[in-house]
Order: C-alpha cells, then structure tokens, then sequence
C-alpha cells in the first residue's frame, strides 16, 4: 500500500471509529454501562487488546514476549488496558480461529505473531475490515496489516554465518558444515537463512540443510543425526542452527555420535547461554525483547486510539501483500562467551546466579563470569 492508499484506509477507519463511538454515545445515554462511553479520551484508556503468539517451546513467547507486553500495555493504560492472549502452539488453523473469535468479540487492536504468515491473512482482513488494526509482531504477517514490529532478520543470519565462520577459522575449507533453517512457514526463517548464506557461500562447503518443521527441537535433532550418517562424522566442522531450541536437538545428536564442532543459535535462552558457558553452543543472537514488545505495545495503543504511528515508527517495510508498513527494527548482538556479562546480565534478562547453578558453576568460574 502505498502513502496515500494508508492515508486513505486511515481516514477511512477513523470515520467508522467516529460512527461507532457516535453509537457509543447513544448506547451510554441510554443507561447501557457495558458499552465503553463516547468520550475518546475515557475509551482512550479502556482498550481490549488481543495479543497471539504462534507457539510455546521456544523459551520466548511464555517467558519474555507475553509479560513484556502485558505490562507495558498496562503502564500505557493506566492499568486500564485489558489484554487478551492466545497462544496458537504452532497451529495455523487454530491461530486463524484465535483471530476470528477476538474479531467477535471486538478487541480494540491485535498484536499477531504469525505461525504461517499466509495462511494467516485472510484473518487479517476480516480484522480491517471490522475496523480492528493489526500489529504484525516479529513476523511479518501478510495481508492488510498497519504496523511491524522485529529485528532486522538478514542482519540475524548473517551474524550467525560470520560468528561460524570466525570460529571454523581454518577449518572452513577442510570439512563441510551443516545448516538448519526454521520452519519454512515463518518469513523470518527464509530471512535468517538469507543472511546466513550471504555470509557463508563461497566460504565454507555445506553439505546438508533442512528446512526444520515447526522449528521443533526433535526435528532439528532427527535430521541431524540424518546429516552425520549421510555427511560422516569426522568431515562435520560446525553446524548452522537458527535459533537456540533446535541448536539443543542438534547438540544431543552431535554428542551421542562423539561430534564437538561449533554450533549457532538465536535467542540467548536460558539452556543456550549456559550451553555457551561450557562451550557445547558457540554463539547465539541476542535480540533484546523489551524494545520490541515495548514497540508492539506503544503502537497498539496508538492504533487504538486513533492515534499517528508516526513518533513510534521511524522505518518502514514492504510484505509480500502490503507496501510500506509502518515498522520499528531492534538491532542484534552477537552473544559469545566474552560478552554475557554486557548483554543479558547488563540488561536484566538473567541474573548470574541464574546461569551458574552448580552444574554450571565451574564453567562460569572458568569464563571470569560471576
Ligand atoms: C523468531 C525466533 C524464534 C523462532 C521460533 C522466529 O520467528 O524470530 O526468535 O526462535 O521464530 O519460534
């Protein structure tokens, strides 16, 4: 969509705000105390947003995503804003339904981290057109959405891929590496993958890669162990792994064929940090949830109440179905075991007590990490 069209759909959904709040009033007048008041400031504050993330093995969404959010839209509400939350464990079809029981029940705003970006627009739509905007929440969902919130996810893999690259050193041109993708249902997965052959092709030979099923762990270990019986063990120097869940499954089948060579990931989970701590996981990407899910927040709000996105959203991005969406990218470190005190700790994530628990304890102390 283009400036104008947005501008367009804007007014025109700030027309049908006004015809809703105009029966609003009507509704109050007439005694009814379970339809929010005309007053724009008053429904300024009691907003219904529905909030869907696309699943709950990944440590994030349940841990960091959820509460983030939920607080920050308290504190931008007065403590009066409602969240309503959904959480789709990784079926699109039951995340459609999600969408469509909060458009019936008339949420203010959605905040939707997609399990498949394009079986999810045509709950987008139905969305817009029941004058509901649409945060599109680290995936960037197709269809009609206002806003985007996430990293920048070429910019992810090709952390990944120079990290490997710089602990193969030697090594990238005597073996073959391994790469393990997420789920080919996540836009973001495709962009890690870019970002990670930009920085690999022509370095390093790969000689397997997957696109992992709902980025389970069990598959990533399933076609691990595929990949050292069909590669051999001993011409493996290191494996490409998206995120840190899949880099445990990979990490157990390494070990159970006698394999240690460095291994990616993303997430900076608990398991992945004290993985790095004793040196199983080489890196993984730090993405720091608190600005994203703040951003999240901040513009469904906004949205919400009719407000402009245009002090909260400084970029823009084009889906495969919607041009120049509105959008705010957090930038991303990559965590090694020389900078967990300056990432996670610095920052609140884990405290270090946290990650030295006594299996743990020995590495730390190795690592100067107390
Ligand atoms: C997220 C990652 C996450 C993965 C699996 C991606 O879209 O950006 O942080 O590990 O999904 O849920």
């Amino acid at each position: 969509m283009n400036t104008r069209m947005r501008r367009t759909a804007m007014a025109v959904a700030a027309s049908a705000l006004a015809v809703s709040l105009a029966a609003c009033g009507s509704a109050a007048e007439s005694g009814d105390k379970d339809k929010d008041s005309g007053d724009s400031a008053a429904k300024g504050d009691n907003i219904k947003v529905g909030l869907l993330l696309p699943e709950n093995q990944t440590a994030r969404y349940e841990k960091f995503d959820k509460p983030l959010i939920e607080k920050k839209i308290k504190e931008l509400t007065n403590n009066k804003g409602e969240v309503i939350y959904a959480n789709a464990k990784q079926d699109a079809s039951q995340q459609n339904q999600q969408v469509d029981t909060m458009v019936t029940n008339k949420v203010d705003v959605l905040i939707l981290d997609a399990v498949d970006a394009k079986a999810i627009a045509g709950s987008v739509k139905k969305a817009k057109e029941a004058g509901i905007p649409v945060v599109a929440y680290d995936r960037l969902a197709e269809g009609p959405i206002d806003a985007y919130t996430s990293f920048d996810n070429v910019t992810v893999g090709k952390t990944q891929g120079e990290a490997l690259l710089e602990a193969l050193g030697d090594k990238a041109e005597k073996g073959q590496i391994v790469m393990m993708n997420g789920s080919s249902t996540d836009p973001n997965a495709a962009q890690f993958k870019k970002g990670a052959h930009e920085a690999l092709d022509g370095k390093v030979k790969v000689g397997r890669e997957y696109d992992t099923k709902e980025w389970k762990p069990e598959n990533a270990n399933a076609n691990m162990e595929g990949a050292i019986s069909a590669i051999g063990k001993d011409k493996i120097v290191g494996v490409y792994s998206a995120n840190d869940g899949m880099a445990g499954g990979i990490i157990t089948a390494l070990k159970a064929a006698g394999i240690k060579v460095p291994v990616t990931g993303q997430d900076a989970e608990l398991a992945g940090v004290q993985r790095i701590v004793t040196g199983e996981q080489f890196m993984s990407v730090y993405k720091p949830y608190a600005p994203e899910a703040d951003a999240a927040a901040e513009m469904a709000v906004a949205l919400a109440q009719g407000k402009s996105l245009d002090s909260i959203a400084k970029d823009t991005v084009d889906s495969a179905t919607t041009k120049g969406v509105p959008s705010v990218l957090v930038p991303v470190v990559s965590l090694t075991q020389e900078n967990i005190n300056d990432t996670v700790i610095k920052d609140g994530v884990y405290t270090v007590e946290e990650i030295c628990t006594g299996k743990y304890k020995a590495a730390c102390d190795k690592i100067g990490l107390k």
